[in-house]
């Protein structure tokens, strides 16, 4: 018995034809592409998993996210599904199979099919999924043009947010009530009313003082490869008026500007949190310098 992990529930919209998905070793039409129904993945988010950007055909980040899986799956003693040189080769393959040049390359890795039962098992074979599908940037620079807005909520995950799993339901829960209540992303609030960070995103506010101020590393946040590549740059440029700290809400509605980090968006200019305008209410020029040196250097070190 196998279950579609690919379709979506809406079948009044057809795939685009000739979108190629990758599983286990084979390259299989997208609507074709199947894992087994007791795959751990699917029944205890035992599976973790990647989002890449693709711009001019080159993979944005590629290394950081490498390394983010490699410390996910040795987090979970998930094994790797084959080594990272070959990783990479289907990862163009998948590319190049897609006739894609703007894309968003999605890879899950999962413990591989078992017995439903609760302990890990001794030994397993990992599943690998790979999905590739186009990346609208035009919508994302309208947003980026435009300013997004936040919606803040409690943050409800567990306790181990730094390994990327695909254990998110609060996530899921966060951004659909923040679409709900028209907003593009909800900010997590924890116990001590700090912002951990964005549902999928990584949440930064630029102080009044001109300082940028974004959440310490933790197992209370995702690392997030785009939160990495903004301080590299920044690094770069001699930037130094950046605390890695917990921020309050309070804090973020008095801050100068804020923006949000993911490798879907690059950095978004973030105009309002829970209906309140944050500085002037339109994206503002610290957060639009920050983009332009993140872009520049992302471009600069990705490989076709
Ligand atoms: N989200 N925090 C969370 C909870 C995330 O899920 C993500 C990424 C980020 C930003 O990480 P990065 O810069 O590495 O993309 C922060 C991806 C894009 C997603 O789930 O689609």
């Amino acid at each position: 018995m196998a279950v579609q992990v690919t379709n979506t529930a809406d079948h009044t919209r057809p795939e685009p034809a000739g979108r190629t998905a990758y599983v286990n070793g084979r390259y299989v039409a997208h609507g074709d592409a199947t894992v087994h129904i007791e795959d751990r993945g699917l029944q205890f988010a035992d599976s973790i998993y990647e989002v890449c950007s693709v711009i001019g055909g080159r993979l944005m980040d590629e290394q950081g996210h490498l390394d983010r899986l490699e410390r996910s799956v040795g987090a979970l003693g998930i094994n790797m599904p084959m080594e990272r040189g070959a990783l990479q080769v289907v990862m163009r393959e998948m590319i190049r199979r897609n006739r894609l040049s703007n894309a968003l390359l999605y890879l899950q890795v999962t413990r591989g099919t078992h017995k439903r039962d609760h302990p890990m098992p001794a030994f397993h074979k990992s599943t690998l999924i790979m999905t590739v599908r186009p990346f609208n940037i035009a919508a994302v620079e309208k947003r980026r043009a435009e300013g997004v807005a936040v919606i803040t909520l409690p943050d409800i995950r567990w306790g181990r947010c730094d390994i990327k799993t695909t254990g998110l339901l609060a996530n899921t829960m966060a951004k659909t009530e923040a679409r709900k209540r028209g907003a593009f992303e909800a900010w997590m609030i924890d116990r001590d009313g700090n912002v951990t960070e964005g549902a999928s995103t990584n949440a930064w506010i630029v102080t009044g003082e001109g300082v940028l101020v974004t959440r310490n590393l933790s197992s209370q946040i995702l690392a997030g490869v785009t939160r990495l590549g903004v301080l590299n740059a920044l690094a770069r440029e001699g930037f130094n008026a950046i605390e890695e700290r917990a921020f309050t809400l309070k804090e973020a509605l008095a801050a100068r500007e804020a923006f949000v980090t993911s490798a879907s968006g690059g950095v978004l200019p973030v105009v309002s949190i829970d209906a309140q305008p944050v500085g002037e209410g339109r994206p503002g020029p610290i957060t639009g310098r920050v983009h332009a040196l993140y872009a520049q250097l992302s471009l600069a070190e990705a490989k076709a």
